[in-house]
Order: C-alpha cells, then sequence, then structure tokens
C-alpha cells in the first residue's frame, strides 16, 4: 500500500508529465507553421518523452496499489515570439519540473517510503539531462542571433534527435 500523500503527490506528478508532453506538442506545432521541421522534430520527441515519464508514473502508482484521479491538461500555448522564446518557455517547464520532483522525491523521504524514492531517482538524472539539452539549445540561439543560415543549421541538427530507448513512447517501462 501507498500512503495517502505520496498517493496524490502522485497523482499531481502524472498530471504535470502530461502537462508538460500537451505544451511540447503545442510548441512543435508552432515550429511546423514557421516550417522549422528540426525544431518541430525536436519537440515532439520531448512530448513522447514526456508521456513515457508520465505512464512510468502511472504504471508505479497502480503497481503499489494507489488509485488514479485523472485531472484536466490545460490547452498549450501555441503562438510564440520566436525560437528563443518557445526555448525559455520549455526551460521555465523543466526547471519547475525539477522542483516538483524535488518535492516529491522529500515528500517520499519523510513518509519512509523507500519504493518511491528508488523509483524518482531516474527522474532526478533524467531532470539534470533536461534542463542542460535545452539550456544547450538557448545558448546556440543567442549565439545565432538574427542569422538565418546559422538558425537553418540549428533546425538541421535538431532534426536528427532520435526517440531514445528509454525515454521515447516506446520505452516498456
Ligand atoms: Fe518529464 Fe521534462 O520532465
Amino acid at each position: 500500500m501507498i500512503e495517502p500523500t505520496i498517493e496524490e503527490a502522485l497523482g499531481k506528478q502524472i498530471n504535470q508529465e502530461f502537462t508538460a508532453a500537451y505544451n511540447y506538442l503545442g510548441m512543435a506545432a508552432y515550429f511546423d507553421s514557421q516550417s522549422l521541421d528540426g525544431f518541430a522534430n525536436w519537440m515532439q520527441i520531448q512530448h513522447d518523452e514526456e508521456v513515457a515519464h508520465g505512464m512510468r508514473l502511472f504504471r508505479y502508482l497502480l503497481d503499489r496499489g494507489g488509485k488514479i484521479e485523472l485531472k484536466g491538461i490545460p490547452a498549450p500555448q501555441t503562438e510564440y515570439a520566436n525560437p528563443i522564446d518557445v526555448f525559455e518557455r520549455a526551460l521555465e517547464q523543466e526547471v519547475d519540473n525539477s522542483k516538483s520532483i524535488n518535492k516529491l522525491y522529500q515528500q517520499a523521504t519523510e513518509a519512509n517510503d523507500f519504493a518511491t524514492k528508488s523509483h524518482l531517482q531516474w527522474f532526478l538524472d533524467e531532470q539534470v539531462e533536461e534542463e542542460k539539452s535545452i539550456e544547450d539549445i538557448i545558448a546556440m540561439l543567442r549565439l545565432a542571433k538574427d542569422d538565418v543560415s546559422a538558425l537553418l543549421f540549428l533546425n538541421d541538427k535538431l532534426g536528427s534527435r532520435v526517440p531514445e530507448q528509454e525515454g521515447g513512447i516506446a520505452a516498456s517501462e
């Protein structure tokens, strides 16, 4: 069995992961509308990863005998000022998500819920990676400034992103 406080916190985190997924889908739609297919590809894979994160927690909570109450997801933003604006919003979202995972880990510690702590370890590591990859893209976009060829080079680079076996939508966990 799982403590009600942890059950509720995990439920919120599930919602947060699916909200993040939907937001990334909105960002993919924005980039597609700007004919930046490589950026759109990157965002779509990011969406798939967030769905996989939500599913990891969903299955974990069910395995622990928890009850899942699926809450609504707000409509995502699909209009942005420019590519940097999109990635700054994405970074904000990941920083918020890292805080939320940290809080959840703290709650699990206070509840002596070692299994949940163990499960969350993967998420703690994943957040470090996600924040770093978005920060790197922001740095490259800042270097590119208004240089269209640099932007198109980046578009090609992000277009080569392929789903990770662990985080992709096809992940078995
Ligand atoms: Fe599931 Fe981007 O954190």
